[in-house]
């Protein structure tokens, strides 16, 4: 029996319920394939996951069967995504283009297939969707019009945790060489690092900014000091306070990070670089290093700019001791819409319990 509309409706609901909340790509394919197995009533579906750089294509969703990786055109898949065109077959081991290589390593029989490449927002096929024998009978156009329905909806889903996934390399990337950095040219510890990013996480979020924007913040704005891996030792770590010439060396800083991280293509370290570009900025124009005004800094540079200051005020340094809390609010308070975004200093108070738990949670071990 095939499943009527109104089933089908309810079992994209139930899937689409599932789905939305989950972050790992696997669990994401995982899912969509059991949708793609309810919908089609078949045996299997597998969420085929298109690999331009290596010319393949691989799915890990395969119920038991480790990740399987296939040349991009072979197969009755790769047929279907070469051509960018649905496909229904149903005397598979007849087909010509059929790659009985995979049944082989399944222990596995095929009967009959249908197969949906699944397009990204900008048209460039990006996997597909398929389905493996089906419960009774033959594949039919009406099994096909639903599974388009939902292909459409897994097409979204792959491409965004597609994107989450390069970021989660670049995440990876960009913490190795920060943290690598920080402990060979500076003495702030580890946590600097994780106190900025949740400061800038509350602040991002209470702002408006989407999930997406704060979570790419949220791992941008530690590297905010990055440049300071190419200042003298001698003036980065001077016990005292700077010269004048000193200082003109140690604002070169902000310059130097966006150089060093604007050299990659990926869309979290062009976020970085810009955070490190403006994160010294001033709302009244008075900052450096481009003297940039008001909504003329990005906000993740304002953001950046209020959580680092804030951290470095609490802590330590070679040039100074941490301040008190009421000190620190006192200062805010005087430079709200002068250094800092006005908006940003009344979330920063409204939000300040939450600024102090992550103060506490991730304390310097020597204060
Ligand atoms: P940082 O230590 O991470 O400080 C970041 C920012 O926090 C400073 O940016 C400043 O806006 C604020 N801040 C930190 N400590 C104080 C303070 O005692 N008073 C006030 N009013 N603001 C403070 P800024 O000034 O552009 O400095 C950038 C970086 O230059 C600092 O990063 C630090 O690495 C270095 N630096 C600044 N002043 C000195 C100094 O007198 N001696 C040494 N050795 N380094 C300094
Ligand atoms: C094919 O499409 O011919 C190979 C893929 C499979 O059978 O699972
Ligand atoms: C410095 O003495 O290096 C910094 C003075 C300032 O924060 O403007
Ligand atoms: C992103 O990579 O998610 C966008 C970051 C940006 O605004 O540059
Ligand atoms: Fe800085
Ligand atoms: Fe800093």
């Amino acid at each position: 029996m095939n499943n009527n509309a109104e089933k089908i409706v309810e079992i994209i609901f139930e899937y689409i319920t599932k789905i939305q909340p989950l972050r790992e790509y696997e669990e994401i394919l995982m899912e969509l394939s059991y949708m793609g197995r309810s919908l089609a009533n078949a045996d299997r579906c597998t969420v085929w996951v298109v690999d331009t750089k290596n010319s393949e294509i691989w799915s890990k969703v395969s119920h038991g069967i480790d990740t399987i990786h296939i040349p991009m055109s072979s197969g009755i898949v790769g047929q279907a995504i070469e051509n960018k065109t649905q496909m229904i077959i149903n005397d598979v081991q007849k087909n010509e283009n059929f790659n009985a290589e995979v049944d082989k390593k399944s222990g596995y029989e095929t009967r009959n297939m249908m197969v949906i490449p699944m397009f990204n927002r900008h048209n460039v096929i990006i996997g597909a969707f398929q389905v493996i024998n089906k419960k009774e009978g033959d594949f039919n156009d009406a099994d096909l019009k639903y599974l388009m329905l939902a292909a459409s909806y897994s097409a979204e889903t792959l491409d965004a945790a597609i994107l989450a996934d390069e970021n989660d390399q670049t995440q990876k990337e960009m913490i190795f060489l920060m943290s690598e950095a920080v402990e060979k040219r500076s003495k702030e510890t580890g946590n600097h690092i994780k106190r900025v990013a949740a400061y800038s996480r509350i602040l991002s979020t209470a702002y408006g900014l989407s999930e997406e924007e704060t979570y790419t913040l949220e791992f941008a704005s530690p590297m905010h000091d990055i440049g300071k891996i190419g200042i003298p030792d001698a003036i980065l770590n001077k016990p005292g306070k700077h010269t004048v010439e000193e200082f003109e060396i140690m604002k070169t800083h902000a310059l130097l990070g966006y150089e060093i991280l604007s050299a990659s293509p990926r869309g979290m370290l062009k976020a970085a670089a810009i955070v490190a570009y403006e994160h010294h900025e001033r709302y009244n124009g008075k900052g450096y290093p481009l003297g940039l005004k008001g909504e003329e800094i990005h906000i993740y540079g304002r953001i950046t700019a209020v959580a680092d200051v804030f951290d470095a005020l609490g802590s330590d340094r070679c040039y100074k001791k941490a301040w008190p809390l009421e000190k620190i609010l006192e200062l805010f308070k005087e430079e709200r819409g002068e250094h800092f975004d006005p908006i940003l200093v009344d979330l920063l108070m409204e939000n300040l319990d939450t600024f102090l738990e992550i103060r506490d949670k991730f304390k310097d071990s020597i204060q």
